[in-house]
């Protein structure tokens, strides 16, 4: 699926050119997920420097292969999980814009358009992104306070979660809205918060050919520490053009 056709160096497990479609095809996510939360799969672009962005936002570090995996990803996914202010930042619209994509995905047994998942503590839900004007998406805001409605296009559900966690976020994504598998696109608290409740399964590290030197970029973590470092398994690397695309899996404690 898709419209281009991106070639890789598959370099582990077993060296092979692989089409990035084929490499990604039929992760069936959901299937692995644990009976009181959706599996949660995380994808992050950093710089050779291990920066997550540049002059504030991800798509410097980007190039063709890493958007063709970003969205080769969103499409196995129930659902997309993001911070609200990463999705009032960069501009989030409709989740899977190619018809051949929403097609590929009901074949899949999925719905065409993945749910927008958007979590704030602060209520602050950036209505006037093009996410919210487009009436084929849906959304659901899991807020620490309460949000009063507001009229956009496109379907809205505010959940107000009291005590506030994520872990309580997706126990509700999953029972209340039927949400297997999820992909979380950052940022880079977000990521924090998640790896600290214990939430994340696996995480695909696109790992950019591109220095970025300093300044204010956060790297792809920014909050508290870990208890104790989080051991993960590497599942594949893949190569094209300079970039590293890894994926990894949180090995059990
Ligand atoms: N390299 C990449 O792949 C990548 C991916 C995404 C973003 N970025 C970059 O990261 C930067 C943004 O960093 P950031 O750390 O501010 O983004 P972030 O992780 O999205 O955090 C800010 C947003 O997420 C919400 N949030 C964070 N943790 C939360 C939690 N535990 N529960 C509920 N809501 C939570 C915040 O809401 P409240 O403040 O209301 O709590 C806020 O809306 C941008 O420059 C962006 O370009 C890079």
């Amino acid at each position: 699926v898709g419209l281009v056709v991106v070639r890789l160096r598959r370099l582990l497990p077993d060296p092979a050119p692989v089409e990035a479609a084929d490499q990604l095809a039929g992760l069936a996510l959901g299937d692995r997920a644990p009976p009181e939360r959706p599996f949660v799969a995380v994808n992050f672009v950093a710089s050779a420097d291990g920066r997550a962005s540049f002059a504030g936002r991800s798509a410097p570090l980007g190039g063709p292969a890493d958007r063709e995996l970003f969205h080769l990803l969103r499409s196995q996914a129930d659902a997309v999980l993001v911070g609200a202010a990463t999705a009032a930042r960069e501009r989030y619209g409709r989740l899977v814009r190619d018809p051949d994509r929403r097609a590929a995905r009901e074949r899949a047994g999925l719905a065409p358009d993945p749910l927008a998942l958007l979590v704030t503590r602060s209520g602050r839900i950036p209505f006037d992104i093009p996410l919210f004007a487009d009436r084929d998406s849906s959304v659901c805001c899991f807020s620490a306070v309460a949000v009063p409605a507001h009229p956009v296009a496109a379907r809205v559900r505010i959940e107000p979660l009291e005590p506030y966690s994520l872990a309580a976020a997706l126990r509700c994504a999953r029972g209340e809205l039927g949400v297997r598998s999820v992909v979380c696109e950052g940022g880079p608290r977000l990521l924090s918060s998640l790896l600290g409740e214990g939430l994340v399964d696996e995480l695909f590290l696109t790992l950019s050919p591109r220095l970025v030197g300093g300044g204010d970029e956060p790297p792809i973590t920014v909050g508290e520490a870990l208890p104790r470092p989080t051991t993960l398994g590497l599942v594949w690397a893949l190569e094209r053009d300079g970039f590293l695309f890894l994926r990894y899996r949180r090995e059990p404690e």
